[in-house]
């Protein structure tokens, strides 16, 4: 029983979750632990959301809101859109608790301690009216050397070059408009270049990780420079430095606080569950793996600014050191990261209307639906466009017509003719032949599961499904009314495989495989689903987690031979299709705006 560290993007607390977010981070590492936990290993799955920084910030001086109350209030609404899509955490908590404070300023202690960050005065861009840093990407203006109006501080759209914002011309702020002041400023930087050797070294002994992923790594460790990791920014974790602690102006940077959030939600995950030291077993442990789940925008942070923080607190440096008081905690073992779920070609953003809330999709359509959708469909090595008519013709042709359509038949005619599970007689080598394509899935879907290759994973669980339709046409069951011993071994054969086909489709489509389960005579919870659980924290607002039971489900990585006599019930549809006109229109809440 191996021990797997599942760890999932937080997403910012701005804004409900739209479906292009849970496409790069949200499913895939649920398919990942679903798979990982029915293969017998012990999975840790933690994540939460991302409360600091600028992001939430803006979005607060809009709401007129405090920052605090924004994080609260999408906070919750994120949880709830995790728990529909039946996100299996462990934990699943947020950065503003009190115990990631402490932990993030521990380790940010033991990188000053082991000279790893050091501070540095820079140029830096600040809003004259509030004092605080105008990250480069509020920044606009017009481009020193295409000359395109609406470029970023951080690079040009037009001609994609990198820019630095003291560079632009007539330089405004993206957030009310007003011109930047660029004033000497003092923060801490992590020192890259005293680590560069250490995380190449660390880099060469990584194996599997996606190419896009490998590659942009490479690149990066060409080029390392310190990068600065606190902000002249109100809202943030205090620095734990004397003379800046108390100096309510500058906080640490969100993202050096947002990716340590891994291992304070290991730490709170342990305490929650009564076994303060239990983190241990997936963070110092050879045995233990480490999979991190992300989008591409999100890459650099843990291919190598996680990795960095990690050996500089763990005094691993390119000059050494001691352990911070966790003592020498594990790098990550593999970076998985999607590209982008774009719609009609753009990114899908809330700003350009191309969004389609997470929300909104589960209420008409379920969750398994969307899962299928991005597990055939999805970003994993490029980009992919959501379109509705695509939507539509994947959930009807194969959701619909390919696997609802066999476990209807098959179950029908079994409770038709049976009323409950077939008992079979001998087998036909066509009988034989499908079980045996049965038992071989199991490894070769299990085989892809376990490198994160969804979609070829689904693919091979779907073609069992082909099979097992095909199976169902050369016998033709409903014609041998005058050989019922015969009958009742093709529907026994069938349902098997039924069942199979179900266990292999459970880390997709767990809500259904309950179903089908429950369909097939099962008893008890075989995919569990993730809970909400309202939490306090000692000087805290009660705030809402997600965590599960998912030790105790039945679902395992095996053909389960069936009951024979097991009472069949008439099966109820499992999905029903979609009206094909939804692919020209959209649905009414998200309708294609007609050219
Ligand atoms: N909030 C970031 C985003 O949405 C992701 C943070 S991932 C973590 O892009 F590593 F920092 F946790
Ligand atoms: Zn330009």
């Amino acid at each position: 029983m191996a021990k797997i560290l599942c760890s999932v993007a937080w997403p910012y607390a701005n804004g409900p979750r739209h479906i292009g977010h849970v496409s790069g981070f949200g499913v895939p590492s649920d398919v990942f632990a679903r798979y990982q936990r029915m293969a017998g290993n012990d999975v840790l799955m933690v994540s939460g959301s991302d409360e600091h920084g600028t992001a939430i910030q803006v979005q607060a001086d809009r709401e007129g809101l405090t920052p605090q109350q924004t994080a609260d209030k999408y906070h919750r609404v994120i949880v709830e859109d995790l728990q529909a899509l039946g996100l299996t955490y462990d934990l699943y908590t947020r950065t503003t608790t009190n115990n990631h404070t402490v932990v993030v300023q521990e380790l940010f202690r033991a990188l000053v301690d082991n000279g790893y960050v050091v501070p540095k005065t820079q140029m830096g861009a600040i809003s004259p009216s509030t004092g605080r840093t105008l990250a480069d990407r509020y920044i606009e203006g017009t481009c020193p050397i295409c000359g395109y109006e609406g470029a970023r501080g951080d690079q040009c759209d037009k001609c994609g070059n990198q820019l630095d914002p003291i560079d632009l011309i007539n330089p405004r702020s993206r957030i009310n408009g007003e011109t930047p002041k660029f004033v000497q400023t003092e923060h801490f930087f992590l020192d890259l270049p005293s680590l560069a050797e250490s995380l190449s070294a660390w880099l060469a002994t990584r194996e599997d990780w996606r190419p896009n992923v490998m590659n942009f790594s490479l690149q990066l460790l060409k080029d390392l420079k310190p990068r600065p990791i606190t902000r002249d920014l109100d809202w943030g974790i205090p620095i734990p430095v004397e003379g800046w602690r108390d100096n309510p102006m500058k906080s640490i940077y969100v993202w050096f606080d947002a990716v340590i959030g891994y291992f304070s939600a290991s730490i709170e995950w342990s305490r929650r569950v009564g076994d303060p030291e239990a983190w241990r077993q997936w963070w110092q442990n050879d045995e233990a793996k480490g999979y991190y789940f992300m989008g591409k925008d999100n890459i650099t942070f843990h291919s190598v600014i996680w990795p960095g923080i990690l050996l500089g607190a763990n005094g691993q440096g390119d000059h050494g050191g001691s352990p911070s008081a966790y003592g020498i905690l594990d790098l990550p073992t593999e970076v998985v990261s999607s590209e982008y779920l774009t719609m009609s070609g753009s990114k899908f953003s809330t700003s350009r209307h191309t969004v389609i809330y997470v929300r909104d999709f589960l209420r008409e359509f379920g969750p398994d639906a969307l899962r299928f959708f991005i597990a055939v469909a999805g970003p994993e090595n490029q980009d992919s466009d959501f379109t509705w008519e695509e939507f539509v013709r994947r959930v009807n042709n194969e959701l619909a017509n390919e696997w609802g359509n066999l476990v209807n038949r098959s179950l029908s005619m079994a409770h038709k003719n049976n009323g409950a599970i077939p008992t079979p007689g001998e087998l036909q080598p066509i009988d034989e032949e499908l079980l045996a394509l049965s038992r071989d899935s199991f490894f070769v879907v299990g085989d892809l599961l376990s490198k994160a290759k969804f979609k070829q994973a689904i693919g091979e669980a779907m073609r069992l499904v082909s099979a097992a339709n095909k199976y169902l046409s050369d016998t033709e069951p409903w014609k041998l009314k005058s050989d019922p011993a015969r009958r009742d071994t093709v529907l026994h054969t069938v349902l098997q495989v039924v069942s199979d086909a179900n266990t292999l489709l459970t880390p997709f489509l767990p809500h259904s495989a309950q179903k089908v389960y429950e369909a097939l005579g099962g008893e008890g919870v075989w995919a569990a689903q993730p809970e909400i659980r309202e939490v306090s924290e000692e000087g805290n607002a009660d705030y809402p987690i997600l965590t599960g039971d998912y030790a105790s489900q039945k679902a395992v990585w095996k053909s389960i031979p069936l009951e024979v006599g097991k009472p069949l019930d008439k099966p109820a549809p499992l999905f029903t299709k979609l009206d094909e006109t939804l692919g020209q229109t959209g649905p009414e809440w998200s309708p294609i705006e007609q050219a």
